[in-house]
């Protein structure tokens, strides 16, 4: 940057602007606001120059695109040789409704599929359980043996195509149904695609579809990471959430200290069941939102990459750079829609997308205009996937990397975010890590604080959300919107009771006697769990025998 003598200069010229011009003004009536912030409460000054990022060094804090530290982005080329990745989250009743909503997406030019499982998939439950009454593919698909997988995706080749599925407690299973699948279509383990969520601390701290306690959870974790490293090697085996985290009320500079903080747990409980950095570290993944603050959003991702390749390079001796780059699918912010004037969220999710895209993420999810009131119409999902393609290819700002690189605002804010998400990470150290910061409540205390801030915010006006708290208007009833169908919980008990009549009973007992054999060694329990799901054990069959060998976990437990 600047010599000292020109920064000199600048701060003498700054100085006389005040004095001459802006008070002039000032003293004639005040601003709009006392202080401005961003959506995290960072203090926003009327004016950036160089004089706030003079400390700024080219080669050692930005670099170039597809090198240390990444702050740039982490391909050489990024959007000029290849677009982000267009992945809508779906699904929802039955596997053959969700197949025909991927196959919508995939016709309107979507280029990565995202699966959403039923609440009593992801916490482990049949679709016939008790517990699952009225949930049966209502948030997402049900997903009861490797029959619904077959038949969520028939006809959607999956060596042509990447999948993501957002499942935690049980994710060892949907991967192993996956992989099955995959051979089903003649497809090696090592030719698919994709992404596993498997990310339980986030599940502990803001999502809640957990099923086992810690011990037992970071061992399916680590026990995937083991498998994938082997088997397959093009497959994602975590994707460290902030989403979620920011959903339930964080600020951007608790997404990111709080996402990197779990993902340093992960490295850890890796590292301690004997696997090496560079083997695993590569197909970590990461998943944050992207809100309403233009310039603090893109900050954000561009702080969390450098903050990450940091990490890894100095902390993990990472020696590979695919260990140290930092990729991110982007959700925009469920928590921004507004019942209220709906159409209105699609400007709100343009400039979420905008932010995202300026920041450099590797895969993206629009929200649908009508989400805050049910899952997405088909008309809804195309605006919210047309608004990435007019980013894409209307907007300029994909010919160029890292466009507001060199932005004294941009460059203040990612260093500011950088260093303040970097003292939460040393008091989460303090701690013990993240799983002891979750079992003292740590993460959750500052983020019911800063949703209470934030509520509060909007509850004396101070922050404007349009159609809600001004701008209002009497509302009609939304019409067209998607009701899933109340027959699907019917439709699941049948299929399950056809499919215990048809398949090898004994084959059955002997994979789930087996795998409660293997669960009670240190084994790796990919490979049974895969032979428990070829002979169409169910989903809850095989949770079950997991949850009588590791037990359960009790939101009063320690992690
Ligand atoms: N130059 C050269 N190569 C490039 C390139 C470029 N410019 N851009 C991309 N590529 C290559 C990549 O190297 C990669 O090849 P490889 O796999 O051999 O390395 C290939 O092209 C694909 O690129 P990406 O890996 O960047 O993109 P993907 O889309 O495949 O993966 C990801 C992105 C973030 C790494 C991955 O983990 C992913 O897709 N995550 C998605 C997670 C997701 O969808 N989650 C949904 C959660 S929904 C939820 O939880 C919310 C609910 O609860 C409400």
């Amino acid at each position: 940057m600047a010599d000292k003598e020109s920064l000199g200069n600048l701060a003498k010229h700054k100085k006389e602007w005040e004095e001459k011009i802006l008070n002039k003004v000032l003293d004639k009536g005040h601003e709009r606001y006392e202080e401005f912030l961003t959506g995290s409460d960072i203090e926003v000054e009327r004016l950036y120059t160089e004089l706030d990022i003079q400390e700024l060094d080219y080669l050692r804090d930005l670099g170039f695109p597809g090198d240390y530290p990444y702050t740039r982005g982490i391909y050489p080329t990024m959007y000029r040789g290849r677009l982000w990745t267009m992945r809508q989250y779906a699904g929802f009743g039955t596997a053959e409704e969700s197949n025909k909503r991927y196959k919508f997406l995939l016709s309107q030019g979507q280029t990565g599929l995202s699966v959403a499982f039923d609440l009593p998939t992801q916490m482990g439950y049949d679709s016939d359980h008790p517990l699952s009454r009225g949930e049966v593919g209502k948030v997402g698909v049900a997903i009861d043996s490797l029959k619904d997988m077959e038949i969520l995706f028939e006809g959607i080749p999956l060596d042509k195509v990447s999948t993501s599925m957002t499942i935690n407690a049980p994710a060892a299973i949907l991967l192993a149904m996956y992989i099955s699948l995959g051979e089903k279509q003649g497809i090696a383990p090592d030719k698919l695609s994709g992404t596993i969520q498997n990310d339980i601390l986030k599940e502990y701290v803001a999502r809640g579809t957990y099923i086992f306690p810690p011990e037992p959870s970071m061992r399916l974790i680590t026990n995937i990471f083991e498998f994938c490293s082997i088997h397959m090697p093009k497959w994602n085996t975590i994707s460290i959430s902030g989403y979620h985290i920011r959903e339930a009320g964080a600020t951007a500079i608790q997404e990111v200290a709080f996402t990197l903080s779990d993902g340093i747990a992960y490295v850890e409980a890796a590292l301690k069941a004997g696997l090496s950095i560079d083997d695993f570290a590569p197909r970590l993944s990461f998943f944050f939102n992207a809100h309403n603050d233009l310039f603090e959003e893109v900050a954000k991702f561009r702080a969390a990459r450098r903050l990450w390749a940091k990490i890894m390079k100095q902390r993990f001796k990472a020696q590979n750079p695919k260990s140290m780059m930092l990729r991110f699918h982007t959700q925009t912010a469920g928590s921004a829609l507004t019942a209220q004037q709906p159409d209105n969220n699609i400007v709100r999710v343009a400039i979420q997308a905008l932010a995202s895209v300026l920041g450099g993420t590797q895969s993206l999810h629009t929200n649908s205009r009508d989400e805050a009131l049910a899952l997405p119409a088909e008309d809804s999902v195309r605006i919210a996937l047309r608004t990435q393609q007019i980013i894409a290819y209307e907007s300029g700002v994909t010919e160029t990397i890292d466009p507001l690189a060199g932005s004294y605002y941009i460059e203040y804010l990612t260093n500011t975010i950088e260093q303040k998400a970097q003292e939460y990470i040393e008091k989460i150290d303090k701690l013990g890590g993240a799983p002891k910061a979750i079992e003292k409540g740590f993460m959750q205390q500052e983020i019911q604080n800063s949703a209470y801030d934030y509520q509060m915010a909007i509850e004396s006006g101070r922050k404007i959300v349009v159609g809600v708290n001004k701008f209002q208007v009497e509302e009609e009833p939304v019409k067209g919107l998607l009701r899933v169908n109340p027959a699907v919980g019917k439709l699941q008990e049948a299929r399950i009771d056809e499919l215990k009549a048809s398949r090898d009973n004994l084959a059955v007992e002997a994979t789930l006697k087996e795998l409660t054999d293997c669960a009670k060694t240190e084994k790796n329990l990919m490979p049974v769990i895969i032979k428990c799901v070829k002979a169409y054990c169910t989903l809850g069959e095989i949770c079950n025998i997991l949850r009588d060998v590791f037990g359960e976990y009790k939101a009063s437990m320690n992690i």
